[in-house]
């Protein structure tokens, strides 16, 4: 997402005397080189703030830190985690604070990194890297109080534009509004730009909502809080949102139908605007499928039905019917939302599985009810590769199986190959781009020590010496990379070595020089 940085050699170093007046900005602190570097060959920046200038303390993600320097050995690998895992509460809890109606609503505004704004996806997913370590605890300086931030934010969020899928500082903060583009975004239905950053529409950021408070709900059993504020709301707007966004393109008697939702932006990028007056490509009516009109990278869909984004909704529509059944009173929401997250997944098992000539049954990454499909993955998550990650399926699922040696294999036409890294990327950072979260979610989903082993040495050996997970890197060139500045990744990238330590600590003994 956002803008595209193309990082040259690493900058010397700059040396700063560090006072809490003064913190430097970390869009230019990421891209430089701080000592003392890592023992090991790649030689990796110390890339974390001044103590003075970390946005969040925990002292539970301290000793998180601190203990796995004996659980990792390779010291590259620990100065990668060491900058990586706390790197959304060192550099991007923007504000936290209570809502102006009432004292007890704790906001975290959570900012993805180099753009000064809140991602539904992003701070859902920044949240979930510390998931491991929540638990129960009503103290305003705790992880599970910067998730009710979290949580209470997206849901004044959704309820406002549950359209859209970045969001402005709330006016509590005093932070001002940023401008996104120079020419304003045609698209319907209108939002305030005092709210939203940008109107991308787009199935997984909603599902973002359900799945933060699936976690927070399952780390900590809190259903007193689901029921305090505006959480029910929310989930209310969810389904009037989603629903209506069942609709075909045409209605039964040949006539076009007006759609909930329609975006156009001027520009020379295919992927960032939508054919047909901002509908999008035509799309089947009755399929039962959720339209999304953007990716998770906030690239267009080619077609709508957008198959890991309705895979990621159903999974946590049913997750968060449990919530709302344990709220009381609310028995019907909770079997709505149960049953259309049932009929989805009945939907894309007949219209996402398709029988490829080579491979056999897989999913495909979008298709449009017509027939037409897109047979490919994208980097970004919610993506194919990522479907047992986030519980839709099992790793085991003989069509997953399947639908994953295509997207790791030359045929996935945005597989990215060469001596450097090899990765799923996608349209939004370029071709010849791989991305490391892919290289990381391969790693989640995979129990294979050889491919494990691969993916973690060109993780570490290509930061371009800044010890960062960056968005994407070249897969013949370190040095053409995007974002230096994205906390998304990094803390996935941390929550991955966790995983690790459970699943296969004798990997994390290893040498990756
Ligand atoms: C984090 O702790 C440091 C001291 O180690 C302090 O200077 C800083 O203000 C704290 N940050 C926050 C957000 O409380
Ligand atoms: C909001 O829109 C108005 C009118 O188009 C524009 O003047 C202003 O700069 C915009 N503000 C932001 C924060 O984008
Ligand atoms: C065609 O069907 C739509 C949806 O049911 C309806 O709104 C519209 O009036 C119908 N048009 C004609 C010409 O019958
Ligand atoms: C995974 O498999 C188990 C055992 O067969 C089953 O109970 C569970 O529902 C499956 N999980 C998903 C997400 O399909």
């Amino acid at each position: 997402m956002g803008r595209y940085f193309l990082g040259g050699a690493a900058l010397a170093a700059a040396l700063f005397s560090v006072t809490v007046a003064d913190c430097p900005d970390y869009s230019a602190y990421s891209q430089q080189i701080h000592q003392p570097v890592s023992s090991g060959k790649y030689q990796l920046s110390s890339m974390r703030p001044d103590p003075a200038c970390r946005t969040f303390n925990s002292s539970i993600v301290e000793d998180t830190i601190t203990s796995m320097a004996s659980v990792i050995k390779d010291p590259d690998l620990y100065r990668l985690f060491q900058n990586s895992f706390p790197n959304s509460l060192d550099t991007a809890v923007k504000w936290k604070g209570v809502s102006a109606d009432n004292p007890e609503e704790e906001l975290t505004f959570l900012i993805t990194g180099d753009i000064n704004a809140m991602w539904l996806r992003d701070s859902a997913n920044q949240m979930q890297s510390y998931l491991s370590l929540v638990k129960a605890d009503s103290s305003s300086d705790s992880l599970a109080s910067l998730y009710r931030g979290v949580i209470n934010l997206q849901a004044r969020y959704v309820i406002e534009a549950p359209h859209c899928n970045s969001f402005q500082p709330p006016v509590e903060s005093g932070l001002k509004p940023v401008q996104n583009q120079v020419l304003p975004d045609i698209f319907t239905p209108p939002v305030s730009n005092q709210t939203v950053f940008e109107c991308k529409y787009e199935l997984d950021s909603i599902a973002a909502f359900l799945e933060i408070s699936t976690n927070y709900f399952q780390a900590t059993g809190d259903i007193e809080f689901f029921r305090k504020f505006q959480w029910v709301d929310a989930i209310n707007t969810i389904l009037d949102a989603t629903q209506a966004l069942l609709i075909g393109t045409y209605a039964s008697n040949g006539s076009v139908n007006t759609v909930p939702y329609t975006w156009q932006r001027t520009t020379t990028v295919g992927t960032e605007t939508l054919d047909n007056n901002g509908r999008g490509n035509p799309v089947q009516a009755g399929t039962g499928l959720v339209r999304s009109a953007f990716r998770p990278s906030d690239d267009a869909t080619i077609y709508q039905l957008f198959i890991p984004a309705n895979m990621m909704f159903s999974r946590y529509l049913d997750s968060a019917s449990e919530i709302m059944a344990a709220i009381g009173g609310q028995r019907n929401t909770a079997n709505q939302m149960h049953n259309f997250a049932q009929s989805i997944r009945t939907a894309i098992s007949k219209y996402g599985i398709i029988n490829d000539n080579a491979y056999g049954e897989m999913y495909a990454y979008e298709v449009d009810g017509f027939g037409s499909r897109s047979l490919m993955d994208d980097a970004n998550i919610p993506s194919l590769l990522s479907a047992p990650f986030f519980g839709y399926l099992n790793i085991s699922d003989p069509i997953y199986q399947t639908t994953r040696k295509f997207i790791l294999s030359e045929d996935n036409p945005y597989f990215m190959r060469g001596p450097v890294i090899n990765a799923v990327g996608g349209p939004h950072a370029g071709l010849g781009q791989a991305w490391p979260m892919a290289s990381i979610m391969r790693i989640f989903t995979s129990s294979d020590d050889q491919e494990i082993t691969t993916a973690l040495k060109e993780i570490v050996s290509t930061t371009d010496g800044l010890g960062l997970i960056h968005e994407s890197i070249n897969s013949f060139n370190q040095a053409i990379w995007t974002r230096q500045w994205f906390s998304w990744a990094n803390g996935l990238f941390g929550q991955c070595i966790l995983d690790l330590q459970q699943r296969k600590p004798e990997i994390l003994q290893q040498s990756f020089q």
